[in-house]
């Protein structure tokens, strides 16, 4: 890690992503669950979502969001001094993700953590990413939302396994000078109360593995969605409030909105609630459906690569999720 400096902004100067190629469509699901493709459509906005085959693992599907980021940066690996890694589907409890990734690229000079703060993952990152370049103690820092959901939704459970899929997004961050540009302002909260909403309790010191987590499926997402949506949409409208605040700028100058991709419905009601026009928010969850913490980064690096942002242009990311965990970031392109 670099030695301590005077304060400086972040910027991102490199995104990249990663999406299995296989596809589980929502007639495949009508096969497997008692669904339909129109109950998923119409509640969800999901059409498809990509599924990670055996040999694909986070750390896998993160190395390759991350070597596509650096090379969109120009940087290598070697130039790497942090690997922040948000996930709530990690290969394993240890070692971190962070550290399987830091081994695939060769960044030999890298700090490698994960942080799991649930469908917020990547803001929360990008939040402490933000103060480790301000403090000057990261120069180069790959911050990666990565999940394999696939593997631990209960197939059988037509509550929960309609909504999910498997991705990585990657940034790297670098310090700038320039004034107004790159990350403006960030927030992030809790509520731990409303945790048991949405919770995987099997496998940790609570419920250690036994037969008893494994006949009572607890190792797979538990999800109460009907009693998460009013939050979701509450809070990360809430976090959007606080970033403009913070900045000094109100909702009509934001260019484009990239929210967290769990529900069109939350989606439109959040973009509502703030005043923006359908084209100001970018939504790609017809193709990926919830890929929790790795959702923003996909969509920040598909629109940046489709021309949707463009220089200059002041971006707004949210999300909520499991936690609760709420937050929002504000980027000067
Ligand atoms: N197919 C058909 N019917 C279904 C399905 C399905 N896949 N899933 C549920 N239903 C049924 C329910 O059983 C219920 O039937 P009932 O009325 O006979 O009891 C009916 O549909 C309505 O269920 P609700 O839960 O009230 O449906 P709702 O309109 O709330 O939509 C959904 C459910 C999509 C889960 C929604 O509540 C939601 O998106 N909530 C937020 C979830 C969320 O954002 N989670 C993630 C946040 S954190 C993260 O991203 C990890």
């Amino acid at each position: 890690m670099a030695g301590r400096s005077h304060l400086k902004r972040t910027q991102i100067v490199g995104t990249g992503s990663a999406v299995p190629e296989k596809v589980l469509t929502n007639f495949d699901l009508e096969k497997m669950v008692d669904t339909s493709d129109e109950w998923i459509r119409v509640r969800t906005g999901i059409q498809r979502r990509h599924i990670a085959d055996e040999k694909t693992t986070s750390a896998t599907l993160a190395s390759e969001a991350a070597q596509k980021a650096l090379k969109d940066a120009g940087l290598s690996a070697q130039d790497v001094d942090f690997i922040l890694v948000a996930t709530v589907t990690p290969d394993m409890p240890f070692p971190a993700t962070g550290c399987l990734v830091q081994e695939s690229l060769g960044a030999t000079k890298a700090a490698a953590m994960d942080l799991s703060a649930g469908c917020s993952g990547f803001i929360y990152a990008l939040s402490l990413a933000d103060a480790l370049i301000r403090s000057g103690n990261g120069e180069n820092i790959l911050v990666i939302g990565v999940e394999t959901l696939s593997k631990i939704i209960d197939w059988t459970d037509r509550n929960t396994c309609v909504l999910f899929g498997d991705g990585a997004g990657a940034v790297v961050l670098t310090p700038t000078e320039e004034e107004g540009r790159g990350l403006i302002a960030s927030h992030a909260r809790s509520d731990g109360s409303l945790g048991a909403l949405l919770m995987l309790p099997g496998g940790g010191s609570k419920n250690p593995t036994s037969l008893h987590t494994v006949e009572q499926r607890m190792h797979f997402i538990k999800m109460n969605g009907h009693d998460l949506f009013r939050p979701a949409i509450l809070s990360m409208v809430e976090a959007a409030l606080c970033v403009l605040q913070k900045a000094g700028l109100n909702s009509e100058q934001v260019d484009l909105l990239i929210p967290h991709q769990a529900n069109l419905r939350i989606i439109d009601a959040v973009a509502k609630k703030l005043k923006l026009p359908r084209e100001k928010v970018y939504v790609n969850l017809d193709e990926y459906g919830n890929t929790s913490a790795a959702s923003i980064p996909i969509a920040l690096d598909e629109a940046k690569r489709k021309g949707v942002i463009r220089p200059d242009n002041l971006v707004l990311m949210v999300a909520f999720g499991a936690g609760l965990t709420w937050g929002a970031a504000l980027l000067r392109v």
